[in-house]
């Protein structure tokens, strides 16, 4: 394949999960719906895919993922009100979730098996080129992309990349963790991973957060799988037998990340970006000093 044919063009968007971490506010919505501030996380994400220069959305949805395809869709009678109200700007903000030229597709996942099978329901449509996944509840908060940076380490190398962050040894059972040989101070060549190992087993505490590019031979691999950790078919474990035949590069990226799976990432990612929302950040820092001066 040439290279010219190696241009990431497409991101996968894995949604279909059950968000039982936050029920009851999950219960008929997605949690990629969930707003940080005035934006749902799955908008943060593709916005991320777009400045990566990323053109086809797929999303791999399960019930419950109506909202996500109304998000990305036109809406006709509000656009009308907001016309008739003489809401310029609330319109611009509406018309703007789906920029020009981006393509939104949508995969029903029937079952949940798991991140692997929701990346392998996407093989038809990728068909023979690399692309790029995301995960909506890791919230990157970055001057460049996260994903635009993960893309320029692929347009280098050529080979699939994770992106890693070191965590805590006590927090292992989270994650895909690497074994690696450091290449430099932003990259690792991956000889080893696997999905939620305990902290005394952990091969290192490089944990893979949920970005990757990689290469179209993962299908192979994730069609080859049985089910792994939780029951489910592992992404990871497709990448473990990727890494048996191809180069895979751990890329520690720069941005900060916020594990918006879990409430309490979720709240810090929510006052991180309140305190830098042009709308309400003066009152919000004001209002969070008063916080801290009661309980002095
Ligand atoms: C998934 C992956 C895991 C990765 C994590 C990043 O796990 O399976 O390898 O480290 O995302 O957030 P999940 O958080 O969906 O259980």
């Amino acid at each position: 394949m040439n290279r010219e044919m190696q241009v990431i063009r497409k991101a996968v968007f894995p949604v279909a999960g059950m968000g039982s971490r936050f029920l009851p506010a999950t219960k008929a919505s997605p949690k990629e719906m969930m707003a940080i501030v005035d934006k749902p996380l799955i908008q943060y994400a593709v916005e991320e895919a777009v400045a990566a220069g990323i053109t086809d959305m797929i999303f791999i949805t399960g019930r419950n993922k109506r909202s996500i395809e109304d998000h990305f869709d036109k809406a006709y009678e509000l656009e009308a009100e907001l016309e008739k109200r003489g809401k310029i700007e609330l319109l611009r903000i509406t018309r703007e979730v789906i920029p020009e030229g981006v393509n939104c597709i949508y995969i029903r996942q029937s079952e949940p098996l798991g991140l692997g099978h929701a990346v392998l329901c996407a093989e038809s449509l990728i068909g023979n080129e690399p692309f790029a996944v995301l995960l909506a509840d890791d919230f990157m908060v970055s001057e460049q992309s996260v994903t635009d940076q993960m893309v320029q380490v692929y347009n280098h190398h050529h080979s699939s990349v994770l992106a890693v962050q070191d965590v805590p040894r006590e927090q292992t059972r989270q994650y895909g963790v690497v074994s690696s040989i450091r290449i430099n101070a932003e990259l690792e060549k991956v000889n080893g991973i696997v999905e939620k190992p305990d902290p005394e087993e952990a091969p290192s505490t490089l944990a893979v957060v949920g970005r990757y590019i990689l290469t179209p031979r993962i299908f192979h691999h994730l069609r080859q799988l049985r089910p792994g950790s939780g029951g489910e078919i592992q992404l990871t474990d497709a990448i473990a037998a990727l890494i048996e035949e191809e180069p895979v590069l751990a890329y520690r990226y720069q941005g900060i990340r916020y594990d918006c799976g879990s409430k309490l990432g979720f709240l810090k990612a929510t006052v991180s970006l309140g305190l830098a929302h042009e709308e309400v950040r003066d009152e919000f820092a004001a209002y969070l000093q008063s916080l801290n001066t009661t309980h002095d």
